[in-house]
């Protein structure tokens, strides 16, 4: 097998679905891994927002937090799985030349993000606990209240309450930046995190 890059497919080429990173490539895990997260991260995120900002009626604030749970409580089982399959693959070298400080920027957010996909839901899960209530969806015990635990309550209520700002100002360079290499730079940093690697024809 030779070494493995991010260009377009060439006559001959053997088209590999590897399920570990290489050194510059993303495997068919971590992007799974990526998706699945992202897309339950920012349901959560969105449904967070419109039912605390939305201008909704109680009846339907409650209808979505069940959504709201569930999608917070996969990202945190998932999300523990995805952070670790990061520490034992490292990051990769980065799709593209860049100058340093936005190499260094890149790395914060992914780190700030990876955190994020912990503290949310996380701190959802505690203050619910600690406030007394038992954590369910749908009528189903998830976790029982071990009763309540004011300090706990108090902390976790403010990182779910502040974190998510946090949190969009980070999304908002994160997406930014992969339009921006995709359409401006017209790198292969968005598309490597989609399409699968291409290994190079033997020679
Ligand atoms: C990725 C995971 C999560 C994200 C991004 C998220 C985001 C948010 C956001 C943005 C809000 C509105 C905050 C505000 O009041 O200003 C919120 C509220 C809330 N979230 Fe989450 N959340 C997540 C997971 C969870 C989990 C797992 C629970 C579990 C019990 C939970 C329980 C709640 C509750 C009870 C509220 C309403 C708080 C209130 O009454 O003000 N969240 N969430
Ligand atoms: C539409 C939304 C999104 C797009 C277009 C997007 C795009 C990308 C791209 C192109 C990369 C590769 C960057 C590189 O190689 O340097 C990446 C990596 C990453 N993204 Fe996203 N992303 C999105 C949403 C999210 C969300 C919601 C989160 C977390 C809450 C997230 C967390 C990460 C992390 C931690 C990495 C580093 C590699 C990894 O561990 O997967 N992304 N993203």
């Amino acid at each position: 097998m030779g070494e493995t890059v991010n260009r377009p497919a060439q006559p001959g080429d053997l088209e590999e679905v590897a399920l570990r990173d290489g050194t510059s490539a993303y495997g068919l895990v971590s992007r799974l891994n990526h998706w699945i997260t992202a897309g339950a991260f920012l349901g959560a995120l969105g449904l967070g927002l419109v039912m605390a900002y939305g201008g909704l009626a109680r009846e339907q604030v409650f209808a979505l937090m069940d959504w709201h749970k569930l999608l917070g409580v996969t990202v945190l089982f998932y999300g523990l799985w995805r952070i670790a399959w990061r520490a034992v693959e490292g990051f990769p070298e980065p799709a593209a030349q860049m100058p340093r400080w936005q190499e260094w920027m890149s790395k914060a957010v992914h780190l700030g993000l990876l955190a994020a996909i912990v503290a949310m839901p996380l701190s959802g899960v505690l203050m619910t606990v600690a406030g007394g209530r038992a954590l369910g969806v749908w009528g189903v015990t998830l976790l029982p209240s071990p009763g309540e635990i004011v300090w706990l309550d108090a902390a976790a209520s403010t990182v779910h309450a502040y974190a998510p700002w946090v949190v969009l100002g980070l999304l908002a360079a994160h997406i930014g930046a992969a339009l921006k290499h995709h359409f401006l730079d017209r790198d292969a940093t968005l598309a490597r995190m989609i399409t699968t690697r291409t290994i190079p024809a033997p020679r």
